[in-house]
């Protein structure tokens, strides 16, 4: 698994490198790129590659539609930094964009790479005839990615609106379905177009969207969990709410969940194994 995350790394790097390629002089093309590139798990853009891979698609064609997915990505993490969201200063090892370069470049650069990402994705249909993308199916990717962007969106104001909640006032479902919106959505949605760009039946891409649901709220609360050792928060997060002990257990059963689903696949094991190694994660 290790090796294959690795293969799929580079060619995502390679992908975005290309997408974000300009050659004029532009304060926020330097802001995106300093955002987007080599930096980054790749997770999303990794479960695109594996899950095309997985219902027997040709992996390049959802390298265009991995490369729009970590541009949305990118996107909602320089926002989310913004001052007004929630103002930090660092992040994916060195300062965050704004701080970098300020914070109207910051907010262009984020809303660039949100309008940029689409264009990448249609690009997907003008690849060489056996790996092009069907027109349909890149409208469906476009209109899953759109629909997801726009949850993520509702589910950061909804983060911010707990903010002001008592801790007692939100309940177990209203976490869970917040999370569903902030993290779940562009998750579950790589998965989805991963298996869109394989052109696979409707069952597939259900499987596809429980694993991303279930691997989104593991993913999340073991997030909240390594904030909540370093203290780093002071938000509505999982174990804030409903302590250690629950969180470790429920990101435990969220990954059962997203590693049954795995099972039930013909060639599963990168996933079941992505699925335990993200909970197990220490940074
Ligand atoms: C950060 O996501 C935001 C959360 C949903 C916790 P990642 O931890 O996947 O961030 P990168 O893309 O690897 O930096
Ligand atoms: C950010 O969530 C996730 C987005 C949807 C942008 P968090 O605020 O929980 O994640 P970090 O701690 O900034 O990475
Ligand atoms: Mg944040």
């Amino acid at each position: 698994m290790e090796q294959q995350l690795h293969e799929y790394k580079e060619l995502i790097e390679k992908e975005l490198e290309t997408a974000l390629y300009c050659p004029e002089n532009f304060k926020v093309v330097e802001a995106m790129r300093y955002s987007t590139l080599g930096g980054g798990k790749r997770i999303r853009g990794a479960l695109v590659l594996e899950f095309c891979r997985v219902f027997g698609g040709n992996v390049n064609t959802a390298l265009c539609v991995a490369g729009a997915i970590e541009m949305l990505q990118a996107f909602s993490l320089i926002h989310d930094d913004l001052p007004c969201m929630d103002d930090d200063d660092f992040r994916r090892g060195k300062p965050s964009c704004h701080k970098q370069f300020g914070e109207a470049e910051a907010l262009l650069a984020g809303d660039a790479l949100l309008a940029n990402a689409f264009n990448s994705a249609a690009a997907s249909i003008f690849l060489p005839k056996s790996e092009g993308l069907k027109p349909q199916n890149a409208v469906s990717v476009i209109s899953t990615l759109s629909n997801a962007t726009f949850e993520m969106i509702k589910g950061q104001q909804l983060d911010m609106d707990f903010e002001g909640i008592a801790p007692e006032k939100i309940s177990e479902d209203e976490l869970i379905g917040m999370y569903n919106r902030k993290t779940c959505a562009l998750i579950s949605a790589a998965c989805v177009c991963g298996a869109i760009c394989a052109d696979t039946s409707d069952k597939n891409l259900h499987l596809a969207r429980g694993y991303g649901v279930a691997l989104g709220l593991a993913f999340q609360i073991a997030d909240d969990l390594l904030d909540f050792e370093s203290e780093k928060t002071g938000k509505k997060t999982y174990p804030v709410l409903f302590g250690k002990k629950k969180a470790v257990e429920k990101s435990r059963e969220y990954t059962d969940t997203a590693v049954k689903i795995a099972g039930k696949l013909r060639e599963g094991e990168f996933l079941r194994e992505l699925a335990i190694t993200l909970n197990k994660r220490e940074v």
